[in-house]
């Protein structure tokens, strides 16, 4: 594995899933593997799972992770090849970049979409000028469209927590409301991996006007029709996410999107999912969250090993 940005970095999304769980069964077996070897974690964005995850990840194998709050302690980075620096960029990423690729064998990085202009987020010119300019792999620690650790994150904690060899379990992705305008990444990359994957019935529901790019969802049922969508289901994926046809907008804030018990009740008593952070009462009712049907400090811890997994891949990679 070169760089790790999306589910076609991942061509054996199972043989990573049992190399993770190898990591949670034994996290040092390979500790030789990142002997002398750093990582830097840059984050242009908040971050608490991924940021602390990753060190960890990076750790166990035996590596040294150096985070960098780019967004917060950094010069102002520049995107745009050809700019002229006249505003309030300070240093352009073709300068940053190969430094970096100097200090570190490995590089994370957290770079939020704007949700103003969806060519340019679409593009993933942030990332993609990391990877063209550093000269060394680039793990996403979640991009402007997509986050594939939190992505191998969730289909380790289906696969911990059902029983493929007997049926595919059904996988129900549901929009649920929000007071602010969030990117599409995880619900665009939870789409991607698991259509990826192929190991499911996967359903996506939400509010009309929310669809999201086909290019993640192709494969999907999709409905506006919450309830249908959840009957029977084995997990509930828990996400809000803004408008992407009329790009970052929130067009629907309805409470009776969000997930209740009453509306579990329609499962198959269905393990429910999120990434966190979550907007409790809003997003996802207290009763789920306390409850016994919810996996999400299951699903948040398992983001170590998914991290390890994936970094163990690019170091093998590298050597
Ligand atoms: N799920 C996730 O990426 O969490 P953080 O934003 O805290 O890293």
């Amino acid at each position: 594995m070169k760089n790790f940005i999306s589910a076609a970095d991942a061509p054996d999304i199972e043989g990573l899933v049992k190399k993770a769980l190898d990591f949670k069964n034994d996290p040092f077996k390979a500790k030789a593997l990142g002997a002398g070897k750093r990582m830097g974690l840059l984050f242009l964005n908040p971050s608490m799972r991924t940021r602390l995850s990753t060190q960890i990840a990076a750790q166990n194998l035996g590596m040294e992770a150096i985070v960098f709050n780019v967004g917060q302690d950094g010069w102002a980075l520049e995107f745009e090849d050809e700019a002229i620096m006249s505003g309030n960029t300070v240093e352009h990423v073709k300068d940053a970049a190969p430094i970096l690729g100097k200090y570190f064998d490995v590089l994370g990085i957290r770079t939020f979409p704007s949700l103003q202009n969806k060519t340019d987020d679409y593009s993933e010119l942030y990332i993609n000028q990391f990877i063209k300019y550093a000269g060394i792999p680039v793990i996403s620690l979640e991009s402007a469209t997509l986050h594939p650790l939190q992505s191998l994150t969730d289909v380790i904690t289906i696969m911990e927590n059902f029983d493929t060899k007997v049926r595919k379990p059904k996988i129900v992705l549901s929009w649920a409301p929000h007071v602010k305008s969030l990117p599409q990444c995880v619900a665009n990359s939870f789409s991607q991996w698991i259509n990826a994957w192929g190991g499911a019935d996967f359903v996506i529901t939400h509010p009309e006007d929310y669809e999201l790019d086909e290019r993640f969802t192709k494969g999907a049922t999709i409905t506006t029709n919450q309830s249908e969508a959840l009957e029977q289901a084995d997990f509930v994926y828990v996400k809000n996410w803004s408008t992407y046809v009329d790009y970052g907008r929130i067009y629907c804030n309805d409470p009776q999107w969000m997930l209740t018990n009453q509306k579990l009740s329609r499962t198959n008593n269905a393990k429910v999912m999120h990434c966190l952070p979550v907007r409790r009462n809003v997003e996802l009712s207290d009763e789920i969250l306390d409850g016994p049907n919810s996996v999400v400090t299951q699903q948040a811890s398992n983001r170590v090993w998914a991290a390890q997994a994936v970094l163990a891949e690019v170091l093998k990679h590298k050597s």
